[in-house]
């Protein structure tokens, strides 16, 4: 069978992908000016959805190529795309994506064995002995192929439902097989590539509601129990109607706290300008904020091939312009910007005496005796290294935790300066956030002039 030459073909050009992968990881040391090497220095990885049909588009692989670290097939992979019949698996579209991110470095993502989406037409009418056959022998024929060539895998896509209930979603395995199928299909999976890691990935799981609880609820007792999950997925499709939440890296770090990582697997975010832009930094920053967070992959390169392409969701433009979510993105990741030259905030040349900033506060959250308050930083007309914002709190409350930033006090004025994230580029915001008791003052705090160097 061609499936099994190719198989150990792959196998055979392990070694070669190590090395390049270390020669990426040297490099970025040096030039963090792209999302992949920014993303490095913070020990992250910062990847994209790709489409084996626009490789051969220059402009497509050059900006793939030069700016991120990671790839995910957007549909290569996909149980129609492998499978089309029965036990005839085709890897010729997928093998060129995996075959580019070799050349280049870069890691894989698998996507996805088991999803009631993309599904081929002959696998609905599996009985139930069939379907669980059927659906070992898919994932055991996808990561067989590429055994020690993914970093992570979607082992299970979208399993529960929408809305309020945290239910399982109906699907042929969900009514067929019951419950039991994720659980099945995590195990024949750690079996077949030990190497990867294995996560569950969904959409509308990115705050706390009753589909990320039900979700948890599994994972909490997937870990208990030693069934072999490594990683939690966040899709983040984001618009005006499902906007990124204000509890995202909470949520991100509860999952984190049940010993497992998280990743942010397929980011897009509707908009444009800066308040795309400055959706994206919260983004960044609530995953940088999770030390589990291990990286983040937008869904696609440029607007113009996205699956939501009216929506313009993406870094890049239709000609592969960086908008100003892409200066947003490098900046929150620690990067040093653009092209450089003057202007350039990494440029120890820069006399900075124009840098300024401003800072605005928002209540996040709210419950009755605390509250969660963000401070927005944004630079002027002019690329800053470093900001300093003053919040004077009401005098009855009281700081717990502060993120995204480094506080000193002095009575109830407390003064913040970046940790991380002080490097903005001309319009770019970045933000800190903590979280308040009230102690009786629901008083909103005030906060003083930004200062920029
Ligand atoms: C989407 C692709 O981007 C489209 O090209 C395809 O037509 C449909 O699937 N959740 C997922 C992804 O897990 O696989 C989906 O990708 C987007 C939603």
């Amino acid at each position: 069978m061609s499936m099994i030459v190719r198989r150990l073909s792959r196998a055979a050009t392990a070694g070669l992908v190590a090395a390049a992968a270390l020669t990426a990881a040297a490099h970025s040391a040096e030039a963090a000016d792209t999302l992949g090497s920014a993303a490095a220095g913070q020990g992250r990885y910062f990847g994209t959805a790709v489409a084996a049909s626009h490789l051969g588009e220059s402009d497509y692989a050059a900006t793939l190529d030069r700016e991120f670290s990671s790839v995910t097939p957007e549909n290569e992979m996909k149980w129609d795309a492998t499978e089309p019949s029965r036990g005839s698996f085709t890897f010729t579209s997928a093998d060129r994506i995996v075959d580019h991110a070799q050349s280049q470095g870069m890691d894989v993502r698998g996507h996805t064995l088991v999803w009631h989406s993309q599904l081929p037409s002959w696998v609905s009418p599996l009985g139930a002995q069939d379907l669980r056959t059927a659906m070992n022998a898919h994932i055991n024929g996808l990561m067989g192929h590429y055994k020690g060539e993914i970093h992570s895998w979607d082992v299970v896509n979208e399993a529960f439902q929408d809305g309020g209930s945290g239910a399982r979603r109906s699907s042929p395995f969900q009514d067929k097989l019951g419950d039991g199928f994720i659980e099945e299909a995590f195990r024949t999976a750690r079996a077949a590539d030990p190497a990867a890691k294995l996560c569950y990935n969904d959409y509308n799981t990115d705050g706390v509601n009753a589909k990320s609880n039900a979700v948890y609820d599994m994972v909490k007792d997937f870990k208990s129990r030693g069934v072999p999950i490594d990683c939690v997925g966040f899709q983040s499709h984001f618009n005006s109607n499902s906007p990124v939440p204000s509890d995202y890296r909470h949520n991100l770090q509860r999952f984190a706290d049940l010993g497992v990582d998280v990743q942010i697997t397929e980011l897009d975010i509707e908009g444009s300008g800066s308040a795309q832009a400055a959706d994206y930094t919260k983004v960044v920053e609530a995953c940088l904020a999770v030390s589990r967070c291990t990286g983040m992959t937008v869904w696609g390169v440029t607007d113009k091939y996205s699956w939501r392409s009216g929506g313009t969701p993406l870094l890049f433009d239709g000609d592969y312009n960086e908008k100003p979510a892409y200066g947003a993105v490098l900046s929150a990741l620690g990067g040093s910007g653009g092209s450089g030259g003057p202007g350039d905030p990494g440029d120890p040349g820069d006399p900075g005496d124009g840098a300024s900033c401003t800072a605005t506060y928002t209540r996040t959250a709210d419950w009755s005796s605390g509250y969660n308050g963000q401070v927005t930083i944004t630079a002027g007309a002019e690329p800053i290294s470093s900001w300093t914002a003053t919040v004077t709190l009401p005098a009855q409350q009281s700081v717990s935790s502060l993120w995204n930033g480094t506080p000193t006090w002095s009575g109830n004025v407390m003064t913040v300066r970046p940790s991380w994230n002080g490097t903005l580029a001309a319009g770019a915001s970045t933000s800190f956030g903590f979280t308040a008791a009230k102690n009786g003052s629901d008083a909103a705090p005030t906060v003083g002039t930004c200062t920029a160097s």
